[in-house]
């Protein structure tokens, strides 16, 4: 089987993952923050040592501020409901959102007659930050961006565009969804000004599904979506105010949260790569479906920064029959259709049959690659021959 389905969720996992996710069912079992017996703090333990590295390597100061939930979309519900909203806010956003900022903020718009700008990524930096400073308006509360799309893999200037938001009014918070970044590329919330940051620990950091993080950065104040137990300050029926109890009621993941501390350890020792694998093999992908007469690139061409994602067509077949025959036919898993992120298929005039999705990770090899584009040449003669 080929895998080129990591954008989705990334397979396989580097073995720690499950060995610690293993030995935390196994071998502690006990519930992190309740009791103080030796397993309940071994199992706490986790948790802080999760905590602390996801802080250490993007860049959030305070550990505490460092949160768990079960994907990146209940991170970006968290963050977004959780500021407080009033008829006639304004939001900023992008044309590229998955549905996991785009429904919230749409959310927003019918309960509290919030108003939303979607700016289009045109593959321009300074056009874009052009039109986000444009769009700005004293009632802007909120900038929420995908680092980067799931359709077409272009990364956004997060950096520029929030220097410049910043000059304009600091008061301004901004909201990065990493879900297709973290993992790939270097993402520092200091270093990039990111005011709270979410993503899945299941895609580029290769750690299990049902983990997700919030990080906060300075003094933001969220209200919790969810009330309850906290495994301590019982005595008081309101929610804690301290971080991080305050936004994670509950038991938490902690088999989850042990893989993605795992993942965490070795995203760390292959966070310095200059150019990681999967860089070299989308290139070499993206330049083999170029010389393929019948097929049509969609995204940032060969020059421009990608993650690790393209997104394409075959002739006028629909999306969703090529994603079938390279399953059925040549054990290849990709991921077509519209993605959850129907925005980015408006934008691309595809919203009527999809793109096809390749998306890799560092367990991908160059043989993979070329079967995969022999497969892709196949297709297209059988296609003609018809
Ligand atoms: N958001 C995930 C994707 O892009 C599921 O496939």
């Amino acid at each position: 089987m080929i895998y080129f389905d990591n954008a989705a969720s990334s397979f396989p996992k580097p073995p720690s993952v499950s060995q610690e996710m293993v030995r935390a069912v196994n071998e502690i079992g006990a519930n992190p923050g309740r009791g103080s017996h030796t397993l309940a703090r071994e199992a706490a333990n986790i948790i802080l040592h999760a905590r602390e590295k996801a802080a250490k390597l993007f860049g959030c100061t305070n550990p505490k501020q460092a949160l768990f939930y079960s994907n990146a979309t209940v991170a970006i519900n968290q963050a977004i409901k959780g500021l407080s909203w009033e008829r006639g806010d304004h939001i900023i956003t992008t044309s590229f959102e998955h549905n996991s900022i785009r429904r919230p903020t749409a959310f927003l718009a019918k309960q509290y007659n919030v108003d939303i700008t979607h700016i289009e990524w045109k593959g321009d930096q300074q056009l874009f930050v052009n039109e986000v400073l444009h769009a700005i308006r004293p009632s802007t509360k909120l900038v929420a961006m995908t680092h980067a799309s799931n359709v077409t893999g272009a990364i956004i200037p997060i950096e520029e565009v929030i220097k410049y938001v910043r000059q304009q009014n600091e008061q301004i918070i901004t909201l990065i969804d990493g879900s297709q970044t973290v993992g790939h590329i270097p993402v520092h919330m200091k270093e990039q000004g990111i005011d709270m940051l979410a993503f899945p620990g299941h895609k580029g950091l290769l750690g299990p599904q049902g983990t997700g993080m919030l990080l906060i950065e300075g003094d933001i104040s969220l209200t919790p979506l969810h009330h309850g137990g906290t495994g301590n300050y019982s005595e008081d029926v309101d929610q804690p105010k301290k971080l991080p109890e305050r936004l994670e009621s509950g038991t938490l993941n902690t088999p989850g949260i042990a893989g993605l501390h795992a993942a965490l350890l070795i995203y760390e020792e292959r966070m310095n790569q200059n150019v990681p694998r999967e860089t070299f093999l989308v290139n070499r992908l993206w330049k083999g479906l170029n010389q393929l007469d019948g097929v049509t690139l969609y995204g940032p061409d060969i020059n421009a920064e990608r993650i690790p994602i393209i997104a394409f067509n075959v002739l006028d077949i629909d999306s969703q029959e090529i994603a079938m025959i390279l399953d059925s036919t040549y054990n290849i898993a990709v991921r077509a259709g519209l993605h959850c992120s129907p925005l980015a298929h408006e934008m691309l005039e595809t919203m009527d049959r999809g793109v096809v999705r390749v998306s890799l990770s560092m367990y991908n090899t160059e043989k993979e690659v070329e079967k995969f584009l022999a497969a892709i040449q196949e297709i297209i003669e059988a296609y003609r021959n018809l």
